[in-house]
């Protein structure tokens, strides 16, 4: 089947704010009282942001009340909000706007299925939301990665059958949802990590417009 969809993640793909995430994830858990590693931080890569604390709360042996959750939820937020607001263009990851722009002018469907519910945020600072036909982000669905709700709904709001679509992931979560809803799956990041992916770049300056081309024809 020709495809004629990217769905494209956001965080770790298009933009590197997993350096941000890590930075506000620590600040609380160094509040907390223990310390976060970066290499901790890959267990928190596509993961909804109440399942980041809980992952994080489980690392620190920490329980929490609900109420607390919300609260340094919020703080976390407010923290991680502080560092993308002044993201610009210079952000975006190698080839990405290159890639955007040359699937638009080939008339290619374009979809941003994100878990983060500061997708728009992040659309827009770095200016490329026009580049998006559909846009399904943490706010638009119920059930995280690894279900794929959040592919299916954006190639149904595309009008496209699951497998005219290819899902562009960096977190072994993603690359779960993206085989389950039975789409082609291009992993960005490291061979074994992702190694149900229909193929794997290790960044995303190996993911070029001529080898997109082959797969859409
Ligand atoms: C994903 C990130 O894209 O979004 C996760 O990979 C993050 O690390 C999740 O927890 C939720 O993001 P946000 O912006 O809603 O806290
Ligand atoms: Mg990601």
């Amino acid at each position: 089947m020709n495809k004629t969809a990217v769905i494209f993640d956001l965080d770790g793909v298009i933009v590197d704010t997993a350096k941000y995430h890590y930075l506000a994830w620590r600040k609380l858990a160094n509040k907390l009282g223990f310390d976060f590693t970066e290499a901790q931080n890959e267990l928190l890569k596509g993961v909804s942001r109440v399942k980041s604390l809980e992952i994080l709360l489980d690392i620190g042996k920490v329980s929490l009340s609900d109420k607390e959750k919300e609260q340094y939820m919020f703080e976390k937020n407010e923290n991680y909000l502080s560092y993308i607001s002044k993201m610009d263009q210079s952000e975006l990851l190698p080839n990405m706007k290159s890639l955007l722009e040359h699937l638009k002018n080939k008339g290619v469907a374009i979809a941003l299925g994100s878990a983060s519910k500061n997708a728009k945020l992040i659309l827009d600072t770095t200016k490329i939301t026009s580049y998006f036909d559909a846009i399904v982000d943490g706010n638009k669905v119920a059930a995280a990665k690894p279900d794929p709700e959040v592919f299916l709904l954006a190639a149904k709001l595309l009008n496209k059958n699951p497998n005219e679509c290819i899902v562009v992931e960096d977190a072994q979560a993603g690359i779960q949802a993206a085989n389950d809803a039975k789409m082609m799956s291009i992993g960005i990041g490291d061979k074994e990590i992702l190694k149900e992916a229909t193929y794997v770049f290790e960044s995303t300056s190996a993911l070029t417009n001529d080898f997109l081309d082959k797969l859409i024809k």
